[in-house]
């Protein structure tokens, strides 16, 4: 229930999730299903879905977009809206402070428009329960008055599509994710995908990019567009400050290695992390609080940012006790695999 007098703090809670992301993808975002590359499985869904909706003249389902952050939650949610030809109104679980907001939000949306709610795990209990009847059943529930007088409003809402976006779809609660019609995973994209993602950015930004050059660039990209975009316009800087008016494989290479991302697409922040876990941790397990303070990082960007890449190209394993680095490690950073210690070296008896 939503106490009355609450105002639309619309400069604060409308796009204020766009932060750094913009940055790196500016100008560079896809703003159709046929420009989108990757994600193959949840876009052929989502073009399923959103002509079906379309046909019916309804509002599509509301759909939450969970996986790492820099996949193209963001991006997909306003694709959505564009192909279903209606208005997104873009905010964050954490820029939601009052319940008020959330109301104020969803009474001015038009029929089938569409909500985008960015790291939607942050919202607060009290907002996420206002959700629950504008999802279910287009409705909000509103106080008018206080005290005694006080009494309770229906209101009715323009059918819409809520999308939310996670990277922790394991933290919302289970009566916000059965609201859900469509659940999508996204995935990292293959070093094929980016490829084409540089390329695509490289016309765009009047670059010249050569075969090899946009190859190594996609390959240090942690199967992620918006490192992709990233490295490419601060190779593209480099290029212009050492004068080479085209991009290949040597310009990018050195340019990458300046800006400390190895050939596999690590960084320094992965390096610090999985050094720390062999040096100070004899490889692991140790648990993600302790390593967190430990490289002076907030556990949740550990969890969130840098691991999952981690886990999904097998260079560490989550245990019940802690992260443990694996073999691969030891091999990728030139590090010699400790041997067990052979203690019959040290009996009693020297
Ligand atoms: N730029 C960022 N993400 C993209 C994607 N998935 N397809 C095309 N260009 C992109």
């Amino acid at each position: 229930m939503i106490g009355g007098g609450e105002e639309l703090d619309s400069e604060r809670i409308i796009s204020s999730t766009e932060h750094f992301e913009d940055r790196d993808t500016e100008g560079l975002r896809p703003s159709r299903l046929k420009e989108y590359i990757g994600q193959s499985v949840v876009k052929e869904n989502l073009i399923v879905f959103i002509h079906a909706a379309q046909n019916r003249g309804e509002a599509l389902d509301h759909v939450l977009l969970y996986g790492p952050p820099g996949l193209g939650k963001t991006t997909l949610a306003n694709i959505i809206a564009a192909e279903m030809g209606v208005s997104i109104r873009t905010t964050s679980g954490p820029a939601i402070e009052r319940p008020g907001d959330l109301a104020a939000l969803l009474t001015s949306l038009e029929p089938n428009d569409v909500l985008f709610i960015d790291e939607i795990h942050r919202l607060s209990r009290t907002a996420e329960e206002i959700l629950y009847s504008a999802m279910e059943d287009n409705c909000l529930d509103i106080m008018i008055g206080k005290g005694p007088s006080a009494r309770s409003v229906r209101l009715s809402l323009a059918p819409f599509t809520l999308i939310g976006a996670t990277t922790r779809a394991g933290q919302l609660t289970s009566p916000l994710r059965d609201r859900f019609g469509v659940i999508s995973r996204l995935e990292f994209y293959t070093t094929e995908e980016l490829l084409e993602i540089v390329f695509r950015a490289s016309r765009i930004l009047k670059v010249e990019l050569s075969s090899d050059g946009a190859e190594e660039i996609a390959k240090r990209s942690r199967g992620t567009p918006r490192v992709a975009n990233r490295l490419l316009k601060r190779v593209r800087d480099y290029a212009q400050f050492w004068g080479d008016k085209i991009i290949d494989i040597n310009v990018a290479s050195k340019a990458l290695d300046k800006l400390e991302v190895d050939p596999v697409g690590l960084d320094s922040l992965d390096k610090k992390i999985l050094l720390t876990i062999i040096q100070k941790y004899d490889g692991g397990p140790v648990g993600l609080e302790t390593l967190a303070a430990t490289v002076g990082e907030e556990a949740e960007t550990l969890e969130d940012v840098v691991e999952p890449f981690l886990l999904q190209q097998g260079f560490i394993q989550r245990t019940p006790r802690g992260r443990v680095v694996t073999g691969q490690v030891y091999t990728h950073l030139g590090i010699t695999t400790p041997q067990v210690q052979d203690n019959t070296l040290f009996t009693d008896s020297d």
